[in-house]
């Protein structure tokens, strides 16, 4: 762990700024560490943000909590604000977490993204939305309901969230083109464009972003294309197309995701990366059913992650922002899913192992893939 950091903190300061540079509070006995800061190397072109973890406050450590007032100007809530983590009893809403996470983003002034209106897949929306007393809602019914939400979300935070997830993970690249979940059993397939219609009228400066995954995949990122052009011919705003990007070592996505951010601002909309994580551990035997069984047995670094790997995930990583780099102008916001491995969501899907897909690792000292994309960003 030592010999980490001192690695870590040469490569840093090696061709780096003393004004880019900031301290990190100590470890124990150990120094402060001068990293130099992403948010501050990017300024804000493209704005650089992480996921929070519910109830921030307590989970995160002092370091943790150090990293992210000092190296991100955009915080996604991970989970507090999800219809079945925000009001989870009917008429019961539990602002709490989120007006935390605001209040802590004013004072370490960062922007607030959202996340997020509608998530098109089942299990994401609170148990009561379909259900009127002992039978089905009919689709009025759950209408209502989504507009009474968005309205009553949206207006609370309007002009303090700088972008807003109107809609995540709708479209499939195979038939019907759709993700089919109770939202488009009840709403039909063209509830999308009453949804964003709606986010506009409500809060008309903030961004309104469609959030999908594998965007990086030309067959996918051709559909969403192909969606987001039927919502603007429909009167739809839609500002950016937000690529979530869990993306894995090995993977080679520089090419798709330069011509993804030109494609899609060939028709007016801006490019956010917004949930960017490399896993180590790739995931594809787990998506082969014959081979599922053996994958979720994998537990290949439990202890630490050897820097040949890390090596590895860095140029992952690298490829992302050089890609973004290039195309800067039309690049909102890069958001890394977490701040350090301790608290990532790759620890838990899709099988339980110890991942390590963020910038820090555990200990919240700075990985291989820091350096590499505090030297990207020091370039602009
Ligand atoms: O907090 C409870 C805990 O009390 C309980 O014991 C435990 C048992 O399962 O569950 C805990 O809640 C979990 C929650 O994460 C907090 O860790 C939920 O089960 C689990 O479903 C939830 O997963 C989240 C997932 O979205 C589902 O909404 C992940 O943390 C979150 O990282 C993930 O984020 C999504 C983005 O919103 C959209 N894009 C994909 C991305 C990954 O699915």
């Amino acid at each position: 762990m030592i010999k980490n950091i001192s690695t870590s903190r040469r490569t840093f300061l090696h061709g780096l700024s003393a004004s880019s540079l900031v301290a990190l509070a100590p470890r124990l006995s150990a120094a402060p560490m001068q990293l130099p800061a992403l948010r501050q190397l990017a300024g804000g072109h493209p704005l650089i943000g992480a996921a929070v973890p519910t109830h921030f406050d307590k989970r995160l450590n002092a370091q943790e909590k150090a990293i992210l007032s000092s190296q991100f100007d955009s915080v996604t809530p991970e989970n507090c604000m999800k219809w079945q983590s925000l009001c989870r009893k009917q008429g019961e809403y539990n602002f709490g977490p989120i007006d935390r996470l605001v209040e802590m983003a004013k004072a370490n002034k960062q922007k607030v993204v959202g996340h997020t209106l509608i998530f098109n897949r089942d299990g994401n929306y609170p148990d009561w939305l379909f259900r009127d007393g002992g039978k089905e809602a009919d689709s009025k019914l759950v209408w209502k309901r989504v507009e009474a939400h968005v309205v009553k979300l949206m207006t609370r935070y309007k002009g303090r969230i700088d972008s807003w997830d109107v809609l995540n993970e709708f479209v499939e690249s195979h038939d019907p083109g759709y993700r089919v979940t109770d939202f488009t059993r009840f709403l039909g397939k063209d509830y999308p464009v009453r949804l964003f219609k709606l986010a506009a009228e409500i809060d008309p400066k903030a961004k309104l972003t469609y959030n999908d995954f594998a965007v990086e995949n030309p067959k996918r990122q051709k559909a969403i294309l192909a969606f987001v052009r039927s919502l603007q011919d429909s009167g739809c705003r839609v500002d950016v197309i937000g690529s979530q990007s869990h993306l894995e070592i090995g993977d080679d996505v520089g090419k798709n995701i330069n011509s993804m951010i030109k494609n899609f601002a060939a028709i007016g909309v801006r490019s956010a990366f917004t949930e960017l994580d490399v896993d180590v551990i790739s995931r594809k035997l787990f998506w082969n059913p014959k081979t599922r069984p053996a994958a979720v047995l994998q537990n290949p670094y439990p202890v630490s992650c050897p820097d040949e790997v890390l090596q590895q995930q860095a140029k992952v990583y690298h490829s992302v922002f050089e890609a973004v780099m290039a195309n800067r102008k039309n690049v909102d916001r890069v958001t890394m899913w977490g701040i350090t491995d301790r608290n990532s969501w790759l620890n838990n899907w899709p099988w339980k192992r110890v991942n390590h897909g963020l910038l820090f690792d555990r200990a919240s000292a700075p990985k291989p893939a820091f350096h590499s994309i505090a030297k990207i960003l020091a370039r602009r």
